[in-house]
């Protein structure tokens, strides 16, 4: 029967050491006995961005990235897109099981009713610039909450927890779209409880003067399915964020608007908005060849919406989405872009920069096509992102806090600087 450890031999000292190996894994801790004398400090890991460090054990979210696989408990992503909603999928990650039709119908009620946002916050959104990005304005309104909700910081109590995991999810859609109208300065629009999830966040966002605003289904399906697809990534930056600020037992506030922070970044929820303007700034199908040869030379652009830390085959979010634009632009009309980013993609799957380190497209680079379609300005791609990922975050924060083995996050460094030297007196300089 062979031993489920591993035999390190240290060469430095010739000493030989059983690593007990689980889950695939060695324990870094257990290389800190690996010494050259007794006073060494021991062996580290060096993993700068955590590209081979799990940080935490979790039950929500399974990604295969070489065979492109993605499930939310158990459960594909592609049957989630086809047949469920996103509030079925949020009780889905908060709970572990689908919902019973009486549990999912309480859930809805509960999410329906705290959808509301205390009339203060919409005075300090006011403080905003008319320019201000909606993601600065969504951060900090998120931020803001716990200042709201002061009951927030009583982490301990798994009551506590959940009430502002409910928060959080019903408010994101009337954050959202309040930064939207305050920076298209437009009149807040109140939630309306009798529509969807996504409906009533489409109503907010697009709802001018007409009493009896009513939202395309088709469109309301395929932002319900965008969000679906948006819903939880495991242990990406933004959600490492989260786990990281909330490891120091703040406020699920404070901790998901670091969250929200994380995801602003180019290279992560703000990819959606960097392809946009990619595709614009290329202009013509004809001007793709030359595109790609400036992003293969040593100082060219990155290809947007292209590669990913773990998918090293195509991401299986952006399968899913290809469908949904076709059905999308049924209805507002084929985006003038799409045919760029197509022509982007077929010569990127032949050339052999992209094919040898597996940059396949991922979830950002059909999305931004879409939201565009349907009247969003690039501005909000990153908090359509936002939106539906805050189930996931909230999920993640919450498992955090149950687990025993999770401590305030505190990595090591390798230490490069000077040695110990004597300051020497400004004069003296
Ligand atoms: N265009 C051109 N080259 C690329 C790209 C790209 N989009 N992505 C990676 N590469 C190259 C990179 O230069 C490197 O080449 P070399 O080995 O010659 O140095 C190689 O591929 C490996 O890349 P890496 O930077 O080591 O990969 P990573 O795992 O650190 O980065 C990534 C992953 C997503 C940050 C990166 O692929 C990227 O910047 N993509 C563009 C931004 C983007 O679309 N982000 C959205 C990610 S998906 C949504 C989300 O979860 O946020």
């Amino acid at each position: 029967m062979p031993k489920n450890s591993l035999t390190v031999t240290d060469n430095r000292t010739g000493k030989s050491y059983e690593l007990k190996i689980e889950d695939g894994c060695i324990r870094t801790m257990d290389l800190r006995q690996i010494k050259t004398t007794d006073t060494d400090f021991g062996l580290m890991g060096y993993d700068p961005a955590f590209l081979n460090t799990a940080n935490c054990k979790s039950k929500i979210t399974f990604i295969d990235g070489d065979k492109g696989i993605l499930e939310y408990r158990g459960y594909p992503i592609e049957q989630l897109a086809e047949s469920s909603s996103y509030l079925e999928v949020a009780y889905l990650l908060m709970n572990g099981e689908l919902p019973s039709k009486s549990q999912m119908e309480e859930f809805i009620y509960l999410i329906t009713h705290h959808t509301y946002v205390h009339e203060n916050i919409k005075t300090f959104m006011d403080g905003f610039r008319y320019d201000a990005h909606p993601m600065s304005i969504l951060s900090s309104t998120v931020a803001a909450l716990s200042g709201f909700y002061p009951d927030a910081k009583n982490i301990k109590n798994p009551r506590v927890r959940r009430i502002q995991m409910v928060r959080m999810i019903a408010k994101m859609p009337t954050i959202a779209a309040f930064s939207y109208r305050h920076s298209m300065g437009l009149p807040y629009v109140y939630p309306n409880n009798d529509l969807t999830y996504c409906g009533n966040f489409l109503a907010m966002v697009k709802k001018m003067a007409e009493a009896n605003y009513k939202v395309n289904p088709i469109l309301e399906h395929a932002l319900d399915v965008l969000f679906i697809l948006h819903a939880d990534h495991e242990q990406n930056c933004s959600t490492t964020a989260v786990r990281l600020v909330g490891s120091s037992e703040v406020d699920p506030y404070s901790a998901v608007a670091a969250g929200i922070n994380a995801l602003y970044g180019p290279l992560h929820g703000g990819a959606n908005e960097a392809v946009l303007h990619m595709l614009r700034q290329i202009g013509d199908v004809s001007k793709v060849p030359d595109f790609i040869k400036r992003v293969k030379s040593d100082e060219g652009p990155k290809l947007m919406g292209f590669g990913h830390r773990v998918y090293k085959s195509y991401d299986p979010r952006a399968k899913v989405i290809k469908r949904v634009a076709d059905q999308v632009f049924e209805v507002t009309g084929k985006n003038p872009l799409l045919d760029i980013a197509l022509e982007l993609e077929r010569i990127a799957l032949q050339d052999d920069y992209f094919v040898s380190r597996k940059l396949y497209p991922n979830v950002d680079f059909y999305s931004g096509l879409i939201y565009e379609a349907m009247g969003f300005p690039l501005e909000m791609f990153p908090v359509l992102f936002a939106i539906p990922r805050t189930v996931g975050w909230a999920t993640q924060w919450e498992e955090m806090t149950e687990d025993p083995e999770q401590k305030i996050a505190r990595p090591r460094q390798v230490y490069i600087g000077p040695k110990r030297r004597d300051y020497i007196p400004l004069s003296k300089r």
